[in-house]
């Protein structure tokens, strides 16, 4: 199977912040911009493997910056690493105030998408190629960021981390 590009699977989502999609403070609902990171990632893992894909796992958020009613919300997803039949995918947000013309960030997270066939089951994805700096370091990044959630989610022992663990170790001389 042939390797894709990271761009290829780039995703761009804008939305409105209505009044119905606010807490009490005014402010866009964190369930609210998950559900919209939801499909912004399942597009991204989609045009990657050109196959349905499900959610496996949601890293953490962290909401840095309040986006306002009537902000513009921007949501940036994009396949980072492809492993046997699962992809990570990295999303940033940022709100944008158009009548002020201010933007700010308000946060990044990593989803994973599983591929599956026609009868549900995982399925293979093509390699994923990155190209610029950035696609290099969240490449090399997301083996660790996989062993980290595979470990919590009690699917990976922790002696089987190998690069995980290499960080926290001195190398033996
Ligand atoms: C995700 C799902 C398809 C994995 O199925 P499974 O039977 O556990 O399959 P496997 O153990 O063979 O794992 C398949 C892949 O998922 C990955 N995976 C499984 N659980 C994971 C987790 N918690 N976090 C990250 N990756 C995970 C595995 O590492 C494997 O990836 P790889 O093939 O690239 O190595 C299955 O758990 C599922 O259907 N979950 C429900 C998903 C869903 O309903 N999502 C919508 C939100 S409710």
């Amino acid at each position: 199977m042939e390797g894709k590009k990271a761009i290829e699977s780039l995703t761009v989502m804008n939305e409105i912040v209505l009044p119905n999609d606010t807490n009490v403070f005014g402010n866009l609902m964190g369930g609210r911009l998950m559900y919209w990171m939801d499909i912004a990632a399942a597009m991204a893992s989609t045009k990657h493997c050109n196959s349905a894909s499900m959610t496996a796992s949601v890293d953490n958020i962290s909401f840095k910056t309040p986006i306002k009613l009537g902000n513009v919300v921007h949501i940036e997803a994009k396949v980072t690493r492809a492993f046997n039949t699962s992809m990570e995918i990295h999303l940033k947000v940022w709100g944008e105030d158009v009548l002020n013309q201010h933007q700010y960030e308000s946060n990044e997270a990593y989803f994973t998408f599983v591929a599956l066939d026609a009868t549900g089951k995982p399925k293979s994805v093509p390699a994923l190629i990155p190209e610029t700096k950035e696609e290099q370091l969240l490449y090399e990044g997301a083996l660790r960021r996989r062993q980290v959630r595979l470990i919590l989610s009690g699917k990976m022992k922790p002696d089987e981390a190998a690069e995980l663990k290499a960080l926290f170790m001195p190398q033996e001389v």
